[in-house]
């Protein structure tokens, strides 16, 4: 099965690097136009020349910090010029932080910044999705939350982290439930443990990426690929029945 994606228009937050970057690029080989962001000039341009060398020369980028609220309004207006004001048709909120800080350690700062780029902010941009997204027979909305196996346990090291993404997972299925009337459809991606920036340095450590390896079904981390592969099914008219959805991909972790 491969999914096509032509003339569609397609926002992926924090494209940049990692699992963003994966999504973007199965989008983008499939047809659609498709915007990415990151928080810096310097780091999108990279990522665009990357774009470039595959000729995926529909990609484009925008410079987006998450942490600062008023940047969505004006961002979405510089999404449609991009895409000559033609409405986009898949949102995937993509970018988010990580957070490992003990109770004992919290500092109130912090915990708005976690829920700021992790949850209010993909809030505000499916808002924003769903004001502009216009229903056509033809046409087929959907948003794509980029949640975390987190939301699913208990570990005190994920505390902040955790609670955000439980806060996605309850925002996919309130979403899905009010936007499906609409034409739009909203599911969440669960990832477990995938080799990006974000987790490199601690599986760096030969013994810690071992003990995962060991206890996981599948006996290996993921890729920012395997998240993607299901980005472009759940976004793809093969997935029109399916919305409200919470999927882990995740080697089998939660089984345990
Ligand atoms: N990797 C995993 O094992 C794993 C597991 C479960 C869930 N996830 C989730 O998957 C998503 C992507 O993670 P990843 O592993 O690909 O992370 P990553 O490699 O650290 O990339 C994070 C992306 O988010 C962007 N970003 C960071 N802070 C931002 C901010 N304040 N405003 C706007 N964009 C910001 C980054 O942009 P810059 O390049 O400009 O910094 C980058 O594009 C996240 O939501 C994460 O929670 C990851």
């Amino acid at each position: 099965m491969y999914q096509k994606f032509d003339g569609k228009n397609v926002v992926v937050t924090g494209g940049s690097r990692g699992i963003g970057l994966a999504i973007a690029h199965q989008f983008a080989k499939r047809g659609a136009r498709v915007v990415i962001t990151a928080t810096t000039a310097s780091t999108l341009e990279t990522t665009l020349i990357l774009f470039q060398h595959e000729k995926l020369q529909a990609v484009k980028g925008l410079v987006l910090d998450l942490s600062a609220p008023l940047a969505i309004d004006s961002f979405w207006d510089k999404v449609q010029e991009l895409f000559n004001g033609e409405s986009v048709d898949i949102l995937v909120n993509n970018a988010g932080i990580s957070d490992e800080t003990p109770l004992a350690e919290i500092e109130s700062e912090q915990i708005q910044q976690v829920f700021q780029v992790n949850l209010i902010a993909p809030i505000l941009l499916s808002k924003a999705f769903a004001a502009q997204f216009v229903s056509k027979p033809t046409s087929f909305g959907s948003i794509i939350n980029i949640s975390s196996i987190a939301s699913r346990f208990d570990d005190p090291n994920h505390l902040i982290y955790g609670v955000s993404k439980a806060g996605i997972n309850k925002l996919t299925q309130n979403l899905a439930k009010q936007l499906g009337k609409q034409g739009i459809r909203v599911n969440a991606i669960l990832p477990g443990s995938i080799d990006t920036d974000m987790t490199r340095e601690k599986y760096s450590h030969p013994e810690i990426y071992q003990a995962l390896v060991n206890r996981l079904p599948l006996s290996k981390r993921g890729t920012g690929a395997d998240i993607a592969h299901l980005a472009v099914f759940l976004a793809s008219r093969e997935a029109d029945y399916i919305t409200g959805q919470l999927i882990a991909v995740d080697g089998g972790w939660l089984l345990q």
